[in-house]
């Protein structure tokens, strides 16, 4: 396992400068799909701790570090500097590692899941770590709840572009997501016109429409389907032909990854790998063939895919992520084990993480900014 023999508690070289042996060691990994802000969270999380007097270590590629199948390094003040404005995250991640269902290759090629989260329970206890900042999504949160069940000491952090943890009124990642689909929606405009065209823009989101409603709204979309309200592509393209009755010639339909339409399921891309969700992808290409058929008008489709996860996070999800990480190191040193730091304007609180994770975060049909979508003419083709 590289790195951990030296790393073992009490090294020297390793430990604060200022005291011989630190009141408290504390772990950071990132899980899941990465979100822009990650770096901002390791760094306040880090400085924080560090300017207590702990010990910092950074496990890498989620939980992988502790499971001899990636590095466990020493996260110093010379490690997080100048990293809160970048995208992606310092110590990698990975949508492939729960050490509850870890997926081992067999000789034949294919995949079984094994149960390691004994051993990564046991490495831990050698680095002498005492306490765990897991920052990630809904899976993520499931392997706090289930190590915290079985002793370990962790925190939690929400991490998503979807914004669909519930608990928190956001999370980092979704504003830069936000803000780099609206650019897009913007750009989209001017060819669309020029063109007389119809363009479909898929985002991302997973089974929450979230992306799709804030940047449709901010871009003055003309249809916005997302998971939450199934669509039936009649409406969608009445509402296309209603703007050509009016002299507005193109139209933007904005599509969640995850809508589909009434009475049928929402569209996978191809295979996933073992350990991997199932992979949500391809509607807008469907809607767009459809919406040709069906009113003649030249259509083309887009999906904006990791654009949206990657690049510099705004100054929204820095400053969010980076109380996210002050939060966490408070709730570490309050013993507050098995829960969640979470936004409730204007505070950040801390939740149980069984709390959070008993409830879905999806778009309410009936929130204001939906009525407000609605009220100024925008289709959600229903
Ligand atoms: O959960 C974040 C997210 O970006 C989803 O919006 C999307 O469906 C998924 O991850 C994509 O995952 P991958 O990076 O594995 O393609």
């Amino acid at each position: 396992m590289r790195r951990l023999d030296a790393l073992a508690r009490g090294t020297s070289a390793l430990t604060h400068p200022s005291i011989i042996t630190p009141q408290m060691r504390i772990a950071i990994s990132t899980g899941g799909g990465d979100a822009p802000g990650l770096n901002a969270v390791i760094r306040a999380a880090a400085l924080s701790a560090i300017n207590r007097g702990w010990d910092v270590l950074g496990i890498k590629r989620g939980f992988a570090g502790l499971m001899g199948e990636d590095e466990v390094i020493p996260l110093t003040k010379n490690e997080v500097r100048g990293i809160g404005h970048l995208g992606g995250t310092i110590l990698r991640s990975t949508n492939r590692g729960h050490p509850f269902h870890y997926p081992r290759k067999q000789p034949d090629g294919s995949y079984i899941e094994e149960d390691r989260s004994d051993e990564l329970i046991e490495n831990a206890r050698k680095l002498g770590i005492d306490a765990l900042i897991s920052i990630g999504g809904d899976g993520s949160l499931d392997i706090a709840r289930r190590l915290c069940a079985k002793g370990m000491k962790v925190v939690c952090v929400p991490k998503t572009i979807d914004n669909d943890v519930s608990g928190t009124v956001t999370t980092f990642g979704f504003d830069t997501a936000v803000n780099t689909a609206l650019e897009a929606i913007d750009r989209l405009h001017t060819t669309a016109e020029s063109h007389d065209r119809v363009m479909v823009m898929e985002v991302m989101g997973r089974d929450a429409g979230f992306i799709a409603l804030h940047s449709g709204l901010a871009g003055s979309a003309d249809v916005i389907l997302i998971p939450e309200i199934p669509y039936d592509i009649g409406k969608v393209c009445e509402k296309i032909r209603y703007r050509d009755s009016v002299g507005r010639m193109f139209s933007i339909v904005v599509v969640a990854e995850g809508a589909f339409p009434r009475g049928g399921h929402s569209h996978t891309l191809g295979e996933s790998l073992p350990g991997q969700a199932r992979r949500i992808g391809g509607v807008a290409d469907a809607i767009a063939r459809e919406i040709q058929m069906i009113t003649g008008k030249e259509t083309r489709s887009l999906v904006l895919g990791h654009l949206q996860r990657g690049g510099v996070p705004t100054g929204y999800d820095r400053l969010l992520a980076t109380r996210f990480g002050g939060a966490a190191v408070r709730a570490i040193a309050d013993e507050k084990w098995g829960q969640m730091v979470a936004l409730q304007s204007p505070n950040i609180v801390t939740l149980p993480i069984e709390e959070v994770l008993g409830e879905t975060k999806r778009v309410n049909p009936t929130h204001d900014v939906v009525m407000t979508a609605r009220a100024t003419g925008i289709s959600f083709g229903d």
